[in-house]
């Protein structure tokens, strides 16, 4: 088969402007991925596929058309705004083309953390009180501290930095500025979970939807003194190759019954957002012990080296599944769900027709 693989490969800033002219904080592009994280996906594909390389941008409809894969493996984040993860979905969605993950429509509502918890709410899932706000003016509706300011659309930790965690209302209006300011987007203030963190990886679909192992964030590997939770900081400053995190526990050691009510409000939370081949699902506990959807992430991330500490990966790696077995294996449920025989070379599959 000829697989396409579309990305946005990380790269320093140098000055950059968004569509609109307006400058862009530093840390726009850190959901982005590295090359080391690109090559080792092609690297695993091309174990049994011929791959081309489409980075996501203006210019990828032509190359869609110039290379026409039979398939896409889809990790790109996409540019600027709340629909930027849904824009390559629906560009292959118009040109017919298959891709791995799930669509547009499913990119763009887990992407707006404010959405994802109205879809999940509407079906009697639990996920923390909130409020959107768009300005500094906002009245707490019944929300008590302590409360997490996020924004609204981002990911990787952007702007969840050690101070998002906030206990009265100075704390929470510094906050809510400085989101509101630096992305010029609205903020998520959330309802603080002071329990124990999860994620929880899903590959599959339908009724061969699987859980891998349970991941815990141990929040107690943390320096003295930092808020409980997998801050910015935690994931881009305090975690380093020299000294890494000892931060992620997989399988988490929990008891059975906590690992179902786990594993199936997963998997409700994927049927229900309609995700498709592969997701992540960010959980936490509240006061009283009972589970919460944070958020989900169907572009998971998936660092290759098992020292960068990177959840999906650490799932498949407890399952005993190799990086480049997952990685086949995402595109393979792919090509089940869409018919596409992946053991089928793109010669092959033409004089077959
Ligand atoms: N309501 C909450 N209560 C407690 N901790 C939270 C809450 N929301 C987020 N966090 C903490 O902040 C981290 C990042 O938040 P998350 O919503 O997962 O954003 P991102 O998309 O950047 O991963 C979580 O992993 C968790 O530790
Ligand atoms: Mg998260």
């Amino acid at each position: 088969m000829k697989v396409g693989l579309t990305f946005n490969e990380k790269r320093p800033l140098l000055g950059g402007r968004n569509g609109r002219g307006v400058s862009l904080p530093e840390d726009t592009y850190l959901e982005w991925d590295d090359a080391e994280t690109i090559t080792a996906i092609a690297a695993a594909l091309r174990k049994r596929h011929d791959v081309v390389l489409i980075e996501a941008d203006e210019r990828s409809v032509q190359a869609f058309r110039r290379e026409e894969p039979d398939i896409v493996f889809n990790i790109a984040e996409g540019r600027f705004g709340p629909l930027r993860e849904a824009e390559i979905p629906a560009l292959l969605d118009s040109l017919g083309i298959p891709y791995t993950g799930s669509g547009p429509e499913t990119l763009s509502v887990a992407l707006d953390k404010a959405w994802t918890k109205r879809v999940l709410r509407q079906f009697g899932i639990a996920t923390p009180d909130f409020l959107v706000c768009e300005e500094t003016d906002y009245y707490l509706n019944g929300l008590t501290f302590p409360l997490i300011v996020k924004p609204l659309w981002e990911g990787s930790s952007k702007g969840i930095l050690d101070k998002a965690v906030v206990e009265t209302p100075q704390e929470l209006r510094k906050q809510v500025k400085f989101v509101l300011e630096r992305y010029q987007e609205p903020a998520l203030i959330e309802k603080f979970l002071p329990g124990r963190e999860f994620t929880l990886a899903l590959l599959g679909n339908d009724s061969s939807l699987e859980v891998l192992p349970v991941v815990e964030i141990n929040l107690n590997t943390l320096p003295r003194g930092a808020h409980p939770i997998y801050s910015y900081e935690a994931k881009w400053v305090w975690d380093t190759p020299k000294s890494p995190l000892r931060i992620f526990e997989c399988p988490a050691k929990i008891p059975y019954t906590l690992e179902r009510k786990l594993s199936h409000l997963a998997k409700r939370t994927f049927q229900v957002l309609k995700c498709r081949d592969w997701c992540r699902i960010d959980m936490r506990l509240d006061e009283k012990g009972e589970p919460h959807v944070l958020e989900v992430n169907p572009l998971p991330g998936i660092l290759p080296n098992p020292e960068q500490n990177s959840c999906f990966p650490k799932a498949a790696r407890a399952q005993g599944m190799k990086y480049e077995e997952l990685i086949l294996e995402v595109l393979s449920i792919a090509c089940k769900r869409v018919g596409l025989s992946d053991e089928v070379s793109r010669t092959r599959h033409y004089s077959l027709r």
